[in-house]
């Protein structure tokens, strides 16, 4: 079969409608608990936190892509922006974050849609397009998606991303045996997705065959040119040796010093 990015995205809907009921169970009582406290913050990563404090949040209107449940969306409203609204494919990601911003009476809005299908009403409507750990990976065309981003900010508007860094994709994953976790295994350079059927259970740790998923491992130049080809000048670079992707703290505790996450800024 010749897949093309909705076959991608809709098999990546089913696994991860499959993995949220596990998530949920694991971390729903907890979260509600923590934003119950008026004003919380779950982003605790200072890197990041120092680039919002620095931009500014304050009555900016935000979207957040691929959201999942929403918590880093409702702290950001708790930061004070001003129209908040987030989107993921997941359908039981979208309802907790539902769920949980009316429980709270936190004012964001959260809308079920593929990153590739967002409304055209949305376009020209932001200050801030938001990405963070683990969303470009999903993406199958990088081209087309910055393409979104830039219609959805309007002039000056700007594109904040905190990625896991496509270096560390090459080293061994924290559940491999392989004992030099330094050891190149994977190549850099990839035509095709990893298709994958591993538990995406991170939050609760259970292991499971899931529903076939499929991964993008997106190289530094050519999220670089997807931004510069779709009228994003890049404003802020930066790379870290901090784990984000909660698979490589191994390599984060060797202290080697190498690219594990990344923050980018792009303006339109
Ligand atoms: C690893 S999670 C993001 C985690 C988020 N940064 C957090 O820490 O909660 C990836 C999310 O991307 C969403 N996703 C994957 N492909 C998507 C697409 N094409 N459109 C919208 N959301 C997508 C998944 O449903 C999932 O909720």
């Amino acid at each position: 079969m010749n897949k093309d990015n909705k076959y991608y995205t809709n098999q990546n809907r089913e696994a991860w409608n499959e993995a949220m009921p596990k998530h949920q169970a694991a971390s729903k009582e907890e979260l509600d608990q923590l934003f119950s406290t008026p004003g919380y913050i779950c982003q605790k990563d200072k890197n990041l936190l120092q680039v919002l404090e620095r931009i500014d949040v304050q009555g900016k209107d935000v979207i957040h892509l691929c959201c999942n449940n929403g918590v880093e969306l409702l702290s950001i409203k708790n930061m004070g922006a001003n129209r908040c609204v987030g989107i993921d494919i997941c359908d039981e990601a979208i309802e907790e974050a539902q769920e949980r911003a009316k429980k709270f009476n936190i004012d964001c809005e959260f809308i079920r849609s593929d990153v590739y299908d967002i409304s055209e009403e949305l376009y020209n409507s932001f200050d801030i397009v938001h990405i963070t750990a683990g969303c470009i990976g999903w993406i199958p065309d990088p081209g087309g998606f910055f393409k979104i981003i830039s219609d959805l900010l309007r002039v000056n508007g700007i594109v904040l991303i905190h990625e896991i860094h496509p270096f560390s994709e090459m080293l061994p994953f924290d559940d491999n045996n392989i004992e030099d976790r330094l050891k190149i295994i994977e190549p850099y350079f990839r035509d095709e997705p990893i298709v994958e059927n591993c538990s995406l259970d991170y939050v609760g740790g259970t292991d499971y065959a899931a529903k076939t998923h499929y991964w993008f491992v997106h190289t530094v130049s050519t999220l670089i040119m997807a931004l510069v080809n779709n009228d994003l000048r890049i404003e802020y670079f930066s790379e870290y040796a901090k784990d984000i992707s909660a698979g490589h703290k191994k390599q984060e505790e060797l202290n080697a010093q190498i690219p594990l996450s990344y923050i980018l800024i792009g303006k339109k």
